[in-house]
């Protein structure tokens, strides 16, 4: 079988063959399906921050890089970030790149895209001996989904040197501190400063990233520029209620916990049905050591509120939180409300989505900006670097966080066309 991969490493020749890019889209997917394999369970598509399978991930994906010609290094917080090094020594790096872990059951390609395709794009470079001013560095994201120790984008945060220490002291569902994970899988927590990249030494910053929705699919479009990536903020809210006895106590004379927080997300749910660009979310809600005949006497449940435009999201922020206090002073509930996550809105660069457009015209894709409503690495590189998206269709209706996520080879290949194109024509304009 003939695959881009197979033979890179060897000498470069001045008559290498061009990227062929339809053998690289499906190889492209097949490493996809080959990264899916390290997932913490059987037939499920999770891979959390510093489990075996995530470990399992990184060294596998520091192999592709070095069979793409790239110098490899990892950080403190566990990044796997390849170099393919330019001739002008001086020169600020091209970054791109994605994340590693995956939400729980979720899909193969959310994050995995971004590390794959660049790495199969460097391979074809260095197989034709190319090499340009700048050098390349493809990030593996360590953590981007927040979910063992509900604190997000932790390898974006390293690299841009906004890593919150107080996040070592978050513990897992078993009890684990973020800290004592990083110790046994012999990261440094103490070393993370040495991961941040200063302001000036990133010139650009490229995610390829599927789309998450439905909007490229419903549009016959292979690819799309993302205009800016929504703005979230996240709480963790725990209610106490008082246990009781389900048979005995009158409905008149109940402080339910799960029921205040069933009222609290309706609410959410409502408010944000009320308000075009604004998503509420009540993705996990527990009730801890509940039987079913005990009236509930703690909730515990996460909140997610999204925007595009942060005034929306604030003032929804600030009406769920006062609807919190006025529900649980009905109730009789004790509501502590923990802020885990907060980010602004993010733009991306107007030049480099110009050049996005640019490279999509050439290769014969019709230009279609969108913004993001997912979160993505780049709205934390952007602290360091000018950023850019390019997003690639979902199929299955454009299914994402869910198991039936999926894309096609051909729109892998388009995305490495595209991607290489932009990195061929990429030079720092002198005014941005
Ligand atoms: C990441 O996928 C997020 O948007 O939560
Ligand atoms: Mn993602
Ligand atoms: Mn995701």
């Amino acid at each position: 079988m003939t695959t881009i991969f197979s033979d890179i490493g060897g000498d470069a020749s001045s008559n290498a063959p061009e990227i062929d890019y339809t053998v690289l889209g499906r190889d492209i997917m097949e490493r996809v399906e080959t990264l899916a394999m390290h997932t913490e369970q059987e037939g499920m598509m999770t891979r959390t921050y510093l489990t075996a399978a995530h470990r399992g991930a990184a060294t596998q994906i520091a192999v592709w890089m070095r069979e793409a010609g790239m110098t490899v290094r990892s950080d403190a917080s566990g990044n796997v970030i390849g170099r393919y090094e330019g001739t002008d020594p001086s020169s600020a790096i091209v970054m791109t790149g994605s994340h590693f872990d995956t939400v729980r059951n979720g899909g193969k390609y959310d994050g995995p895209l971004g590390i794959l395709l660049p790495i199969g794009c460097v391979a074809g470079w260095n197989r034709q001996g190319q090499r340009f001013p700048f050098p390349i560095e493809v990030v593996a994201f360590c953590e981007e989904e927040g979910v063992r120790f509900k604190s997000p984008l932790l390898g974006s945060r390293a690299i841009a040197g906004t890593f919150e220490t107080r996040a070592l002291d978050n513990v897992d569902d078993d009890g684990v501190t973020m800290r004592e994970a990083m110790l046994a899988e012999g990261l440094d927590p103490a070393q993370l400063p040495c991961a941040a990249m200063s302001k000036g030494s990133v010139a650009a910053y490229l995610e390829v990233h599927i789309e998450q929705g439905p909007v490229l699919l419903e549009e016959n479009r292979a690819l799309g520029v993302v205009t800016a990536i929504s703005g979230s903020s996240r709480f963790t809210l725990a209610l106490e209620g008082v246990a009781g006895h389900a048979g005995t106590v009158p409905m008149t004379s109940r402080h339910d916990a799960a029921m205040a927080g069933a009222e609290i997300a309706l609410y959410i749910e409502q408010r944000c049905n009320a308000s075009p660009g604004l998503v509420g979310t009540v993705g996990q809600f527990d009730v801890p050591d509940g039987a079913g005949n005990v009236i509930p006497g703690r909730a515990v449940m996460s909140i997610d509120i999204r925007a595009g435009e942060d005034a929306l999201r604030s003032d929804a922020v600030d009406d769920i939180q006062a609807e919190i206090a006025q529900i649980c002073t009905r109730r009789g509930i004790h509501a502590n409300l923990n802020k885990t996550y907060e980010a602004a809105s993010v733009g991306c660069a107007d030049w480099l989505q110009q050049r996005l457009t640019d490279s999509m015209q050439r290769n014969g894709c019709t230009p279609r900006s969108l913004p993001s409503g997912a979160g993505h690495d780049g709205m934390i590189i952007a602290t360091i670097a000018p950023i850019a998206m390019l997003f690639v269709r979902c199929g299955n209706g454009g299914i994402s966080h869910n198991p039936g996520e999926t894309m096609s080879a051909e729109d892998a290949a388009m995305a490495s066309r595209v991607f290489v194109d932009f990195v061929e024509n990429f030079s720092v304009p002198t005014t941005q």
